[in-house]
């Protein structure tokens, strides 16, 4: 695998979120040749045209530049009220109004932790759904739902090795995803 700079996010900003400590996991996980950075998007204000007009805050300018460098971007998030979490929605939407937008052809992988039992089965096809609009290509298999989540950390830790497995899955065939998406 060539060498692909993949970007992190995670669509909650608590300290202890068991989606943070899954994403950091990943960091173990990782195929060769695949490089992650996790970003924080807990300084980006809310979405405001008068605030964009008057000129784009550097969290955001931060943000962009950030998705736009990466070879692919990896989500990982909770499902609030069966769908994606207000802070999620809130940094997409912003770069999503910026001139040649980020999100256009890369390609992106959603992973969600949830306490409940079906893992943010939910909240994953929202993310995917907003992604098409903007020309996401986000990876269509395998799929990681993390159920039943507050057993499977401890320590701020991911400690099932089941759950470590299919995340090592899905990041395989991310870096796969990646390299078939960049081929002209
Ligand atoms: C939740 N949670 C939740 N879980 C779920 O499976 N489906 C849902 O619709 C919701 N809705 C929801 C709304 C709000 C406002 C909160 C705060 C939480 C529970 C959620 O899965 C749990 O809190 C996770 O631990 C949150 O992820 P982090 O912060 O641990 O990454």
């Amino acid at each position: 695998m060539a060498d692909f700079k993949v970007l992190g996010i995670c669509g909650s900003l608590r300290k202890a979120s068991l989606n943070m400590v899954a994403l950091r996991a990943c960091h173990e996980l990782l195929p060769s040749g695949m490089k992650l950075e996790i970003t924080s998007i807990a300084d980006i204000p809310m979405y405001n045209q008068d605030v964009f007009d008057a000129g784009i805050p550097q969290a955001v300018k931060r943000f962009y530049d950030e998705v736009a460098a990466a070879d692919g971007v990896l989500i990982a998030t909770p499902e609030y009220n069966f769908s994606v979490p207000a802070v999620l929605k809130n940094a997409i939407d912003w770069v999503s109004k910026m001139p040649n937008q980020p999100f256009s052809n890369k390609p992106v992988a959603v992973f969600s932790a949830s306490t409940g039992p079906l893992g943010g089965a939910r909240v994953q096809y929202d993310v995917r759904r907003i992604l098409v609009q903007l020309w996401g290509l986000v990876l269509p298999k395998p799929e990681v739902f993390i159920g039943g989540a507050a057993a499977k950390f401890a320590d701020g830790k991911l400690t099932d090795e089941t759950t470590r497995k299919f995340l090592t899955e899905l990041l395989t065939g991310f870096g796969d995803w990646i390299a078939r998406m960049q081929k002209k």
